[in-house]
């Protein structure tokens, strides 16, 4: 099969994600949760890659729960998937405040084993290189969990309509809809940055496993769009079936198209 990767065209072997569908949104994060405790029971030093957003919340407090009977995280590595740029650190929508008020603060994870982009940085550009050569340093990431965009933004991480299979970590301006549907996260809309420094496509799928988690109708045409439309940089999140070991973990609204 031939995968757009941008200006070249280049052979490259295609795979089915296995898709999982629960009835219920908070078995989406039982289910996440429990593959993400049985690779930490099993190799307590694992590299995970970790999104934000309104879908792994339910996610961390079941890792949270995990850790208050008596899971250990103090050898864990977390490499965040994106920060926005420019933001504050201890600015309350900056997803550094998210990780610290939901996973960080709530286990015995050593701060100095998590990774996010800096979005207090002074350039972007040399943010995003200092980001990628750690990350590239510190592989293989065992878990990379993801989410996707809503609607028809079919984005993952920060990697929107226009990013390519080899693209790394980098600068990227947000499209006007991811702006939209983030602004939730901000006291007024035009708080939302302009920009962010994100995990590229390539980078995610350097993970030796990928979870995609969804939930809702408003993630249906994208997931649909990623299992069975082409694979190409309209739906970035269509590559990862460039990858062999990937599984959706759906609710039943976002499997709905499938
Ligand atoms: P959400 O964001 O979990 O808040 O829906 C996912 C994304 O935009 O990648």
């Amino acid at each position: 099969m031939i995968v757009n990767k941008g200006r070249n065209k280049k052979e490259k072997k295609i795979f089915a994600p296995k898709a999982m569908v629960f009835a219920k949104s908070q078995d989406v994060d039982c289910h996440t949760a429990l593959i993400l405790i049985r690779q930490i029971r099993k190799k307590p030093d694992s590299i995970l890659t970790l999104p934000t957003g309104v879908t792994p919340i339910g996610l961390y407090q079941k890792l949270t729960e995990a850790f208050e009977q008596g899971l250990d995280f103090k050898r864990l590595k977390i490499f965040n998937l994106d920060e926005y740029w420019p933001i504050r650190k201890d600015n309350s929508s900056s997803y550094a405040s998210y990780m610290l008020n939901n996973l960080i603060k709530k286990t015995n994870l050593k701060k100095e084993n998590w990774q996010i982009p800096n979005g207090e940085a002074g350039d972007p550009y040399q943010e995003a290189e200092r980001y990628d050569f750690l990350l590239k340093n510190t592989q293989p990431v065992d878990i990379a969990v993801v989410g996707i965009g809503p609607e028809k933004t079919c984005h993952i991480g920060f990697n929107e309509k226009g990013s390519t299979l080899d693209s790394r970590t980098r600068y990227v301006f947000l499209s006007g809809e991811t702006r939209r549907a983030n602004a939730v996260f901000f006291n007024n809309p035009e708080e939302v940055p302009k920009g962010a420094i994100t995990q590229g496509i390539a980078n995610i799928l350097e993970a030796e496993k990928i979870l995609l988690m969804a939930k809702g109708e408003v993630k249906a045409w994208g997931v649909k769009r990623a299992l069975k439309g082409l694979i190409n940089s309209d739906a970035p999140a269509s590559f990862l079936r460039c990858h062999q070991n990937v599984i959706f973990i759906l609710d039943k609204k976002a499997a709905v198209f499938l």
